[in-house]
């Protein structure tokens, strides 16, 4: 493994990505993951997933998504809590887009102390919403391996690629302009609530999620870093 990619240490805790669709929760949070070799668990993609199975659950949530609205908690929580039961979670885990609503916020604090983790770090990921949009409809996705690019900002080598596995870029359905109005929607009424929440709890670090890639990156790298070293 080369050198920049060997876990820096052990994170052995919850961190949870806070933002608004688009806001780059994803891009961040498999960044992390990697650096402390802890799984990156995004509720969104294990949707994705039983949707492109065929199951049950899949054929519940693909509706409710394709509208752009929450998938209900019952359904969310029993996902997230089989998940980190598995032992490759023992060492901690990145969360993205979980917990979404107060109800998945509780739950998960009292799943954590069952488990014996210590409460989460919360990275609330700050942005204004003209630039979700621009991220949003730009969005590509390679179909193999779940690299995210940006027709705009972060193009792939070579146009529909991807380049890490050749494999083909698609777009999210929830990404076409008009489902990302209901997406925002949903988040101003049921997450956004969980910064107040959090923030009561003297977990949460502000990061501006509206700089480069790289700058983000530094910013989380530094308020993670400092958060571990404070415990
Ligand atoms: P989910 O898959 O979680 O989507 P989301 O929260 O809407 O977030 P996104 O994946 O759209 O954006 P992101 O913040 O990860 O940004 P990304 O890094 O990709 O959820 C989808 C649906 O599933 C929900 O609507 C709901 O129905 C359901 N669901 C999921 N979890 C649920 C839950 N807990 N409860 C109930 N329902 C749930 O970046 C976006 C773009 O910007 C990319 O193109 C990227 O390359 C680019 N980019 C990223 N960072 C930067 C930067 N710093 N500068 C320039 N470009 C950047």
């Amino acid at each position: 493994m080369p050198l920049e990619q060997r876990p820096v240490g052990k994170l052995n805790r919850a961190v949870i990505f806070l933002g608004p669709p688009g806001s780059g929760k994803g891009t961040q949070a498999k960044m992390l993951a990697g650096k402390y070799g802890v799984p990156h668990l995004s509720t969104g993609d294990m949707l994705r997933e039983h949707i492109a199975k065929g199951t049950p659950l899949g054929l519940k949530a693909k509706p409710i998504m394709d509208r752009g609205e929450l998938v209900p908690d019952s359904v969310v929580l029993k996902m997230v809590a089989e998940r980190i039961e598995r032992p490759d979670c023992s060492h901690g885990f990145v969360f993205d887009g979980f917990p979404r609503t107060v109800t998945q916020a509780k739950y998960l604090g009292e799943l954590l102390k069952r488990q014996g983790f210590q409460q989460p770090t919360v990275i609330h990921m700050v942005i204004g919403y003209l630039l979700l949009i621009r991220r949003l409809t730009g969005r590509r996705v390679c179909k193999k391996c779940g690299a995210i690019y940006n027709i705009y900002d972060r193009p792939p080598k070579v146009e529909g690629i991807c380049d890490l596995d050749g494999d083909e870029l698609y777009q999210r359905p929830d990404d076409r302009e008009e489902v990302i109005k209901p997406r925002l929607h949903a988040y101003d009424k049921l997450t956004a609530p969980l910064v107040s929440y959090y923030r009561h709890l003297g977990l949460l670090y502000e990061v501006d999620a509206s700089k480069s890639v790289a700058e983000v990156e530094q910013e989380i790298c530094q308020a993670v870093a400092s958060m571990l070293g404070a415990h």
